[in-house]
């Protein structure tokens, strides 16, 4: 008998995916360990939905804008899934969480709805899906997914995440994130480190620590975020630690000491301000004045001084006024921030902000004021990047830049982007460049000096 070529490449399609991932870092975490499940289960990956027999959407809620999107893709889908039946398409993460059900009554020919603590299963469910279940949906673990991570997933060899915590309690008026993520919980920190071991022993130099409010990292064993610190510092051959998303009332004098007296320590921190008016902070519920969170930068200054500050802002959060604007102005001003990322507010259904202020701010005054907001950081942006020019630099190489193939990119430790004439060599290894110019988002070196050992 004659192979059947056409069933030997459905099966090869059955076996392959294709992952979009939408949000944050945890999505990025996630897919990976979304990938370390299915690698297992012998999935291959593949760039293009067309030749896939496994289409999975891993998605974000926090804003309007993100879930939009998605359902634009979604819809594109439409006609791929007519050509191949066979096709399972399945939507993960937060949207999954948020919307689950009516997901697939939106979208008939969605599959399966898998929740944001449920990734470990992804592959039965798709199993299932081909025994003739239709419409699945798994939204229903509390427990945070316990998946082994295989190592060949991890998108750049040389860097990595470690989720450290899940969820969020914080509660903010206007995030999804508490909803659609849980309630907040921190992984012993030996479990941390064995993880972090392993990853340096597989060649990552850089790590950074994922939670949505980072600094609450607490293992109930003695473990906060500073001794965690401390603690991952240690490892031979970790030379870049990072963490992210960092609250700005957390960052108390232990945390700041930590950094202080770690060597790998980042030298660049994510504390996102939101605001810069106390009256917008209140019904945010954030909890802390400006006030406080600039004594909080003079803290962390005095102890680190060369310490560098990204933050996120919203604008036009119900009830900002020109004046509250202008004192998030005045507060980007005074911080002197690298960088920040502005966000038009959004309101989501079932939080506290979008059910108590219903009233909303203009569009065009939210644009505008998006527009002004970015003008005044990209000015900062530029003066604090120009003192850069002529100065040595040590960058991580990462790889060739997008926009121009003849250079090369990596990160400063304060978070800066160096573009630069490199090699393909050079990629993960640490190399000294010299600054010629600079632009308020790039750092651009005209010769590597050496290779960092
Ligand atoms: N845990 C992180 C990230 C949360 S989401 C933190 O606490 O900073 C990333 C950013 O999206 C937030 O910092 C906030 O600036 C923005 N964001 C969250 N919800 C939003 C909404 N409803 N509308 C507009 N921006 C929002
Ligand atoms: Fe959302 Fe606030 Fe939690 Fe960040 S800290 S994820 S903004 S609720
Ligand atoms: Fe991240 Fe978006 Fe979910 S910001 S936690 S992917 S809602």
């Amino acid at each position: 008998m004659q192979p059947d070529d056409s069933t030997d490449s459905t099966i090869e399609r059955t076996l392959r995916a294709h992952l979009q991932v939408f949000g944050c870092q945890m999505n990025k975490l996630d897919a990976e360990l979304i990938r370390s499940v299915l690698a297992e289960r012998g999935y291959s990956f593949s760039a293009s939905p067309d030749d896939a027999g496994l289409i999975l959407f891993i998605t974000c809620s926090v804003r309007d804008h993100a879930e939009n999107r998605v359902h634009s893709r979604l819809g594109v889908l439409k006609a791929l899934k007519r050509r191949h039946p066979e096709l399972v398409i399945g939507i993960m993460g937060c949207m999954a969480q948020e919307h689950g059900k009516a997901l697939l009554r939106q979208h008939p020919h969605l599959d399966l709805v898998c929740g944001t603590r449920d990734f470990h299963g992804i592959a039965d469910l798709v199993d299932r899906v081909r025994d003739g279940q239709r419409g699945l949906t798994a939204i229903t673990s509390l427990e945070p997914p316990d998946v082994a991570r295989d190592e060949s997933q991890r998108p750049f060899p040389f860097k990595a995440f470690l989720g450290v915590m899940r969820g969020c309690n914080q509660f903010c008026s206007y995030c999804i994130v508490p909803y659609v993520r849980g309630r907040e919980e921190s992984r012993p920190a030996a479990e941390i480190e064995a993880e972090a071991r392993a990853l340096i022993a597989d060649g990552v130099k850089e790590i950074t620590l994922l939670g949505q409010a980072v600094n609450r990292y607490d293992d109930g064993q003695g473990h906060r975020l500073p001794e965690l610190l401390l603690r991952l510092d240690r490892l031979p051959g970790l030379r870049r630690l990072h963490f992210v998303t960092s609250y700005p009332s957390h960052v108390d004098q232990a945390l700041i000491d930590a950094i202080a007296a770690c060597s790998t320590a980042t030298r660049f921190l994510h504390v996102p301000a939101q605001s810069g008016s106390d009256a917008v902070l209140r019904r945010m519920n954030r909890r802390y004045t400006t006030f406080e969170y600039l004594e909080m930068v003079e803290r962390l200054r005095r102890a680190v001084p060369d310490m560098e500050l990204g933050s996120d802002f919203i604008v036009g959060f119900p009830g900002e006024s020109e004046q509250d604007f202008s004192a998030t102005l005045a507060l980007v001003e005074e911080v002197g921030f690298q960088q920040s990322f502005v966000f038009k507010y959004s309101p989501r259904p079932g939080t506290s902000a979008a059910r108590q202020y219903t009233a909303q701010v203009p569009d065009e005054i939210k644009r505008d004021r998006n527009q002004r907001l970015l003008r005044a950081q990209e000015k900062i942006s530029l003066a604090k990047n120009a003192r850069h020019v002529g100065r040595d630099v040590e960058v991580l190489v990462e790889g060739r830049s997008q926009r121009d193939h003849s250079r090369y990119t990596g990160r400063t430790v304060y978070n800066n982007i160096v573009a630069f004439p490199g090699s393909k060599e050079m990629v993960g290894a640490f190399v000294r460049v010299r600054i010629a110019s600079s632009t308020a988002l790039t750092l651009i070196g005209d010769r590597v000096l050496e290779v960092v050992p």
